[in-house]
């Protein structure tokens, strides 16, 4: 029995669907027999089809199944990234999954171009979530109103597609939620990617459906996200690494990979007391609930 998990990871470079592993697992849990077969975890925000990865982009993911990080949700950029995106999605089926949107830094005068190619891509292809979406008011304030449109336009393919919103928001929390309140659709549901706010600003957002998408920067020091997470209940995280960016302690600066995620699941063990397996059971469930809800055709080729 305890080998079946590990079988089904092997032949899934053969196309066979590793979230039955996921199923597995979770079965072994409920039983009470989590020796039986390995941590797994889910890396919810990671950026592999980008030049970063372009020299050992199988290698590494390779360590990231290898780390227990078998499926890795890929959020889009803009129409540059769109192609490496699903070719990467194509060639590891079963384990990278393709999000659809606009990156709020890449709203610009040619935003409803680019917004009329998401909804496109969402029309033709399968994908599992509508991001990275959201607002960026740290690098530039140029589009700051278009950036709100766009979000808005993402908002509304969500809640028509059924899918999950995964949200930037740098230096944008409060228009995050203000648009969202404005918006008052209970069926909406997403993460807000790479959160490190207050208890308050947590509340605010779990308040509202959404999870919160912890990452490398849980492990820096003094972070005043290891205050919050105290205060917030295990059903509303889930874990990510953002690669190529903000590794988590001891690659700070380096270049992340979907395989640092265990680094991230003991730090958050680490700061709330509670083991690590069940941090890695209870994020990948929250994890697997919004991107492979129950009923959902699971697809893995576009
Ligand atoms: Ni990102």
């Amino acid at each position: 029995m305890c080998l079946a998990p590990v079988e089904i990871a092997t032949v899934s470079a053969e196309k066979v669907n590793l979230l039955s592993a996921y199923k597995i697992y979770w079965y072994l849990n409920s039983v009470g027999m989590r020796y039986l077969c390995p941590m797994k975890l889910i890396d919810t925000h990671t950026h592999l089809y980008l030049e970063e990865f372009e020299p050992d982009r199988a290698e590494m993911i390779g360590r990231a199944v290898d780390a227990g990080v078998g499926i890795m949700m890929l959020p889009n950029i803009d129409s540059s990234s769109l192609e490496p995106m699903l070719k990467l999605a194509g060639e590891f089926p079963g384990h990278c999954f393709p999000m659809i949107g606009l990156h709020p830094t890449s709203v610009k005068e040619n935003y409803r171009e680019e917004l009329s190619l998401v909804e496109k891509m969402l029309q033709a292809k399968n994908f599992y979530g509508v991001g990275e979406c959201g607002i960026d008011l740290y690098w530039d304030k140029t589009f700051a109103r278009e950036q709100e449109y766009v979000f808005r336009h993402h908002i509304e393919l969500a809640a028509g597609s059924g899918l999950p919103l995964v949200i930037h928001i740098r230096e944008s929390f409060n228009e995050v939620i203000r648009i969202l309140k404005d918006v008052n659709n209970p069926h909406l549901k997403g993460i807000f990617h790479c959160f490190s706010g207050s208890v308050e600003q947590a509340k605010q957002a779990t308040g509202l459906g959404f999870s919160l998408g912890l990452g490398g920067v849980i492990t820096f020091k003094n972070n005043k996200m290891q205050e919050t997470l105290k205060h917030i209940g295990l059903e509303h995280l889930v874990l990510e690494t953002d690669a190529p960016f903000l590794a988590p302690v001891p690659y700070r600066g380096k270049r992340n990979e979907p395989a640092y995620i265990p680094l991230i699941a003991e730090k958050v063990a680490e700061i709330t007391g509670i083991g690590v397996e069940e941090i890695a059971e209870a994020t990948s469930a929250n994890a697997m609930r919004l991107f492979f809800p129950e009923g959902k055709a699971y697809k893995t080729e576009n």
